[in-house]
């Protein structure tokens, strides 16, 4: 692909581009969902305006094509890099552009030296095995769980 660049998102102002792209992403396969474009964007505000937010967006030409959103949580053993959200435009993905982000945040992450990145995601589809590729691994002893509906 052509003109692919990956920064640092600096600033609310991209919010809204970063928003419309988590909408397609997360509305196609497969999830499914039915996120608007307002809740997204409320969602990556509230991320952005969270102590020790890092996100990453990467642009292809003049077009938002993925984002990587989270924040630095403090741990006795030694803090760790909270993946909140990880999405690319369904036309976009398969293409190299996950893994681009992925090294890009563990580079940008080891010059602070945070050392440990964790994140939640389904066990049945493509996400799961790309972030195994990505070199992540199952934390066996953990459950996600929650209380009243999550569907
Ligand atoms: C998960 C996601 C961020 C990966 O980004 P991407 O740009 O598609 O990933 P890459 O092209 O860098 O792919 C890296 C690996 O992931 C796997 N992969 C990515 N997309 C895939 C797909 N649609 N089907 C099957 N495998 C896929 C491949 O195994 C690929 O490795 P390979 O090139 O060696 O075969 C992206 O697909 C996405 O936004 N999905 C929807 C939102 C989401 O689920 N986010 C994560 C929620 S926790």
């Amino acid at each position: 692909m052509n003109n692919i660049k990956c920064q640092r998102i600096e600033s609310d102002d991209v919010l809204k581009d970063c928003a419309e792209v988590l909408v397609k992403a997360y509305n196609s396969e497969p999830w499914n969902d039915n996120w608007t474009k307002e809740k997204a964007l409320e969602k990556l505000e509230c991320f952005y305006n969270s102590p020790r937010f890092i996100g990453l967006m990467v642009w292809e030409e003049d077009s938002l094509v993925g984002c990587c959103i989270g924040n630095i949580e403090p741990y006795y053993m030694g803090d760790y890099y909270y993946v909140k959200e990880m999405f690319v435009s369904p036309e976009y993905q398969n293409k190299g552009i996950g893994r681009k982000l992925m090294e890009s945040i563990k580079k940008e992450l080891n010059e602070i030296n945070i050392k440990t990145i964790i994140l939640f995601t389904g066990k049945d589809f493509f996400p799961y095995r790309f972030y195994l590729k990505s070199g992540f691994s199952e934390m066996e002893e953990m459950r996600m769980m929650s209380f009243g509906e999550t569907e």
